[in-house]
């Protein structure tokens, strides 16, 4: 994968995350767990080029996050499609959910990201940030919140971004 800067990156944020998806990948003590996002964001904060992800707390993934200093986000082809969808609905708590689609981690020093991704998004874990309740509309809170299942943000700051060439 050849490295580009993140002013370069053609992605458009509302079709790459919303509408097309991503990974969100990180690595504890050796072990790697990866979960689907479709919400997110991308952009400038404190002065870097940064990423915003929203991981509710029942997320394995969560875990990973919280026990390692970076994680990654990484886009793929139509054609992974599939395998995005089946992470995105079972917890590496039950299953070997990167063995089973096949996908290959690769590591670049302590971040992990996949080899058949056609981006990789490489990141710091730079702040967290818990959504509170109190600070969102009812109508949003009962849509989406019901459960008390809500989501922390985690603030990325990118520190490298991989295009397959
Ligand atoms: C299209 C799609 C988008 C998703 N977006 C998010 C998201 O932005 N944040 C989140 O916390 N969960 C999201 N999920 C749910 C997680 O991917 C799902 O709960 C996953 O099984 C968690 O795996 P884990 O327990 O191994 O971390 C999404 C799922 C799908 C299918």
């Amino acid at each position: 994968m050849k490295e580009i800067k993140a002013a370069e990156w053609k992605a458009n944020p509302f079709t790459a995350i919303g509408k097309e998806w991503m990974l969100i990948t990180a690595t504890k003590d050796g072990v790697t767990n990866t979960m689907t996002a479709s919400w997110g964001g991308m952009g400038v904060m404190w002065g870097s080029d940064v990423v915003y992800v929203f991981i509710r707390q029942s997320r394995y993934t969560k875990e990973f996050i919280e026990g390692s200093d970076s994680f990654s986000l990484t886009f793929f082809p139509e054609s992974q499609r599939k395998n995005m969808a089946y992470i995105g609905s079972t917890s590496g708590r039950d299953e070997d959910k990167i063995a089973k689609t096949g996908l290959h981690v690769v590591m670049d020093g302590d971040t992990p990201y996949f080899e058949e991704a056609h981006t990789a998004v490489l990141c710091t874990k730079w702040s967290k940030h818990p959504i509170k309740m109190d600070d969102m509309p009812e109508d949003v809170r009962e849509r989406w919140y019901g459960d008390g299942d809500w989501h922390d943000m985690y603030i990325g700051r990118i520190e490298k971004i991989l295009v397959k060439e």
